[in-house]
Order: structure tokens, then C-alpha cells, then sequence
């Protein structure tokens, strides 16, 4: 390992807590889905029983109906709101009797972070065995999604909360908060006491952000009546991609195991559905990318975000496609000044380098794209993705986020959010390994 991975591992280790990995100190305390995924890929390489404990871990808290929450509350800290009081997940018939979660979920990664694990793995039978004790878990969660979260049988899969996108504040969402009014709850934030509020969504988010739980609360989290009335019902291209990959791993890793024909044909009947509707609905000729799909008010967000090329992880355009999205890329997020990858357009007015998703440079957004732009051989651009990745670490720390413009980053103080962020360390050390 190299002194940056060695730092990286320092990071993973202070952040466990005895079962599951926070994401950082303070601000997230709590085990969050995706986090865990890109986590324990970190965690592999150093010590693979813990990145086993934290997935097994998260497994624990899925549902009766195959359903995985975002945040799983093991701990009754009270540093984090909206907590496990507001959530309520015991409203919902399935919901783990064991586990305090959200009501809501987050991108799919765990197809592919267990495929990518056993690439780490140094004893491939064992982990096979490992593979072999979970797989199903994972497979009955995209059942779970095709099967309640897809209300016109299209193979795309709709979330219901911005917070399941994971791209929490991204400016697409600000269409979505024009079609609303809620009221003005009152609460105390905590995450504004931990971080700046400049780099965080504003407190009249945060209203449309509990209304939206408030809505799926008063339906018990009922799948088929929030697909009904829930203002924010988004296809995303970068969830989707996500499940597709996703799809994709769980394929490969049934097919090693041996058996489990009729899981493999499902999947990949599940798999053509899927990728045809993604073409034929979410790439967006105008902006040249996928884009958004508002499946409430039916019509394409027509907004640039790293999401919007999300898919060549997943092998979801042709080459043909994939060289326009690149063009798009190099043309829109790619000018000598900027980092790669900012999470939305630099070249829009809604565009801002400093707040969470509205523009900052995300390490998990880089990992994909890194490993997208592989699949397709841009190996020169994908190169300057990790390069730009290793620099702003180096020059920062292992921040959530990080400014996108190269002039803020002289002084060192171009980081923001939590310190010690932990997926940022983990697939740091991935990105090195490659
Ligand atoms: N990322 C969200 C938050 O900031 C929750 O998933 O609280």
C-alpha cells in the first residue's frame, strides 16, 4: 500500500463501530446503504471479514418484502435529524422488526460490490461460499424493485425521494419543488451545526424533503399508493444504472456458483428490458446525455449532472452514444479550469462548486465514471479522472466533496462537508490498486 492508501485505510478503520462503518463523525452516524457498498470494497483490501460484517450487516435491516433502507439506525445518536422517530419505518407491514431504518432506499450497488470483492479477494473458494450465503438477499432486493417500483412494467425502476437518489440537492430536483408547497415545518437541523450551511441544502429544501416523507408516512410506505401521490416520482439514470450493473454481477456471480438457472434467466430477461427502455427514454438528444425522466408530470429533466453519464458504467449506450456522452463531457465538465467530474453542469446558472450536489466533485461519482470510461477504452480520459481524483485528496484530505474549480484548491481548503469521509478513503484505495 502507499503512504495515500495507508492514509485511507487509517480513516476506514476509525470510522468502524463494532458491526457497520459511519460515513464520518458527527454528521452521519448512522450506517447508510450505498456508503456501505463503496465501504466495504475499501475495506477488502485490508481486511475482508470486516467488509463481510458490514454487509451482512446492512442484510440484516432488509424488509419482509425484500426492501433495503437507506439509513439503518443502530443507535439512538441524536447529533443526525431527521432521525429514527420522524422515519417511522414500523408504519410499514414488512419492515424489519429487529431494525430502526428510513422508509426509503438508496442506489443498488450491492450486485456489483460483492462482484467486485471477489476480483479483491485473495481466497476466491472461500469468498465464493461467502458470495453463496448473501446472493439471494440481494437478488430478492431487485425483485423487490421490479416488482413494486416499476408501476408500467417498463424495466425502469421510479424512487420517490430525492434522498434515494443519493445526488440529494442536485438543482434537477429544483423543477420538482415548483410543483409543491409545503408547509413550513419546524425542527432543528444538526447537520448545519457540524458543517457550513453553505455547503448544505437550504431549511425550505429541507420542508420539501420531510413533506415528501410526511406523504409516504400517511401511506404506510405503501409502494403502490406513493407511486400514486407522491409529488417527486423520478426515473434517474444514475439509480438505474446502478440496478443494471447490478443485474449484470449478479449474472456473473450466479454463473460461478453453478445452478440457479431460472435467477439467471430472470435477470437477464430483467437485463434487456431494462437497458432498451434506458436508451428509448433517458438519453436526452438535446443535452447530448441521460437525463432525468418525471414520471409524476411525464417529461425528461433536461439537465447535465455526473449522472448523466453514469450509464457507461453500466454498458448501457452503444460505442456510438458513448463517444456523443464523452464529447458532452469533455465539452460541458471538461475545461482546463475544472476538476473532473463536477455533479452538475459548471455551464448552467443553477451551478454551484461549493453545495453538496450542486456541483462539488464526488470520489464515488469518480469511481464510476473511471470504471465507465474503462469499459468503453477512453483510458486517456479516464486517467485524468483518477489523476484529478488523487489531487484533490492529496491537496485537501479525504473530504465529502470537493470544489470543482482548480483555483480554489491552492490554498488546501477546497474540501467540503465531513472530514474523514469514508468512501472517499475506500474507493481511493481502489482507484490506486487499478
Ligand atoms: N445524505 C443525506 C443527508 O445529508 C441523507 O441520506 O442527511
Amino acid at each position: 500500500m502507499t503512504a495515500l492508501q495507508e492514509k485511507a485505510k487509517d480513516v476506514l478503520i476509525n470510522n468502524w463501530r463494532e458491526k457497520f462503518t459511519i460515513p464520518c463523525a458527527n454528521l452521519y452516524p448512522f450506517q447508510w446503504k450505498w456508503d456501505s457498498g463503496f465501504i466495504a470494497i475499501g475495506l477488502s483490501y485490508f481486511d475482508i471479514e470486516k467488509a463481510k460484517i458490514e454487509l451482512n450487516t446492512l442484510l440484516d435491516a432488509q424488509w419482509g418484502n425484500g426492501f433495503i433502507p437507506h439509513i439503518v439506525f443502530h443507535t439512538d445518536n441524536d447529533s443526525y435529524f431527521p432521525g429514527a422517530k420522524f422515519h417511522r419505518s414500523d408504519l410499514h407491514p414488512l419492515a424489519s422488526k429487529t431494525h430502526k431504518s428510513t422508509g426509503m432506499t438508496q442506489p443498488p450497488v450491492l450486485g456489483f460490490v460483492l462482484e467486485k470483492m471477489y476480483q479483491i479477494a485473495a481466497n476466491k473458494n472461500e469468498f465464493l461460499s461467502y458470495i453463496e450465503s448473501v446472493i439471494d438477499k440481494v437478488y430478492f432486493n431487485h425483485e423487490y424493485f421490479y416488482n413494486n417500483r416499476d408501476p408500467k412494467n417498463e424495466g425502469l425502476v421510479y424512487i420517490y425521494h430525492n434522498w434515494e437518489s443519493g445526488t440529494d440537492n442536485s438543482p434537477i430536483w429544483d423543477d420538482i419543488w415548483e410543483t409543491m408547497n409545503p408547509p413550513e415545518y419546524e425542527f432543528e437541523r444538526r447537520d448545519t451545526t457540524h458543517v457550513d450551511a453553505s455547503e448544505r441544502p437550504s431549511k425550505r429544501e429541507y420542508d420539501h424533503y420531510l413533506h415528501i416523507i410526511e406523504i409516504a408516512k400517511k401511506h404506510n410506505y405503501d409502494d403502490v399508493k406513493i407511486a400514486k401521490h407522491s409529488p417527486f416520482l423520478i426515473q434517474d439514470p444514475l439509480f438505474n444504472a446502478m440496478l443494471i450493473k447490478s443485474n449484470e454481477s449478479l449474472i456473473n456471480l450466479y454463473k460461478l456458483i453453478g445452478n440457479n438457472l431460472a435467477k439467471i434467466q430472470q435477470l437477464e430477461n430483467w437485463q434487456v428490458k431494462a437497458k432498451n427502455s434506458f436508451n428509448a427514454k433517458l438519453f436526452d438528444e438535446n443535452i447530448g446525455a441521460y437525463s432525468h425522466y418525471d414520471l409524476r408530470n411525464e417529461k425528461l429533466l433536461p439537465y447535465l449532472s455526473s449522472s448523466s453519464f453514469s450509464p457507461i458504467f453500466a454498458n448501457i449506450p452503444d460505442q456510438n452514444r458513448a463517444n456523443q456522452m464523452v464529447e458532452t463531457m469533455l465539452q460541458k465538465f471538461g475545461n482546463e479550469n475544472q476538476y473532473l467530474c463536477a455533479s452538475f453542469d459548471p455551464t448552467h446558472q443553477r451551478f454551484n462548486p461549493k453545495k453538496y450536489w450542486r456541483g462539488p466533485v464526488w470520489i464515488n461519482l469518480n469511481w464510476i465514471l473511471y470504471n465507465g470510461l474503462k469499459n468503453y477504452e477512453f483510458d486517456a480520459i479516464a486517467q485524468r479522472v483518477k489523476s484529478d481524483t488523487i489531487a484533490i485528496i492529496e491537496k485537501n484530505g479525504f473530504y465529502e466533496y470537493f470544489d470543482s474549480r482548480k483555483e480554489k484548491h491552492e490554498t488546501g481548503a477546497a474540501g467540503y462537508g465531513g472530514n474523514d469521509f469514508s468512501w472517499s478513503a475506500a474507493l481511493l484505495i481502489d482507484m490506486l490498486e487499478n
